[in-house]
């Protein structure tokens, strides 16, 4: 980001400072959350920091308090090599044929449900996709949530005990992503100009009934 917020913030926990960090507000957050599929292979993202980001699980809302959603963690290396071969990403640019070679994520959270899925276990999945990618995004670093995965692939290769429901990729983002405000009835499709990657939002009059 051009502001220097991520890199700032991402030092403060590299560090493992303890000062007070300056305050955040959710709505800055929630515009810097973007589903990122492009990410700087310089920075390596460490089982420590998948740790923390899965750690939000132990401090939100669950249907029934329920909690059986379970987490493998994936860092760099042949393991997260195969995961990024058993994914789609962007599949509405699909000409792009994204992530762009030199930009693959290369650290992911695979989330499994250890009871059989419902309505309820999908509504957590959501509530832990969206809380993990906040966390993350205040540790400085940025996700996408992955539903378009091989499952079979996913589960034979980790010999996961559990089914596999969606995948998060972790990584400092390496794109341009910008929001913009539309009506309800234009086109929801995300696309691309000039390298700037942009995200159709349907405006606040639009959404209430
Ligand atoms: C349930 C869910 C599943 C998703 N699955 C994928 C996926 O398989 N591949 C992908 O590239 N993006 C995936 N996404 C990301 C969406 O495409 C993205 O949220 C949307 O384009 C809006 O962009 P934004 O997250 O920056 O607001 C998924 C998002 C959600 C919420």
């Amino acid at each position: 980001m051009a502001d220097g917020y991520l890199e700032k913030r991402m030092a403060e926990f590299s560090a493992g400072s303890k000062k007070t960090v300056k305050h955040v507000s959710l709505d800055t957050l929630f515009e810097k959350n973007r589903s990122y599929r492009g990410y700087k292979k310089d920075f390596v993202v460490t089982h420590d920091m998948l740790k923390r980001i899965v750690n939000v699980n132990t401090k939100i809302a669950s249907g029934k308090n329920q909690q059986v959603l379970r987490f493998k963690l994936v860092t760099k290396g042949d393991d997260a090599d195969f995961v990024l071969q058993n994914i789609k990403l962007g599949g509405m640019l699909p000409e792009l044929h994204l992530p762009y070679q030199g930009t693959e994520p290369e650290a992911f959270i695979i989330i499994c449900t250890s009871a059989p899925e419902t309505k309820i276990i999908d509504i957590d999945l959501g509530i832990s996709m969206q809380s993990m990618s906040l966390k993350a995004t205040e540790m400085g670093l940025n996700c996408v949530m992955i539903c378009a995965f091989n499952k079979a692939n996913i589960t034979e290769h980790f010999r996961l005990p559990y089914e596999p429901l969606a995948i998060l990729a972790v990584g400092k983002g390496a794109e341009k992503i910008k929001l913009k405000t539309i009506s309800v009835d234009e086109s929801r499709a995300y696309y691309r100009v000039d390298g700037v990657h942009y995200v159709p939002k349907v405006k606040i009059e639009d959404i209430l009934l």
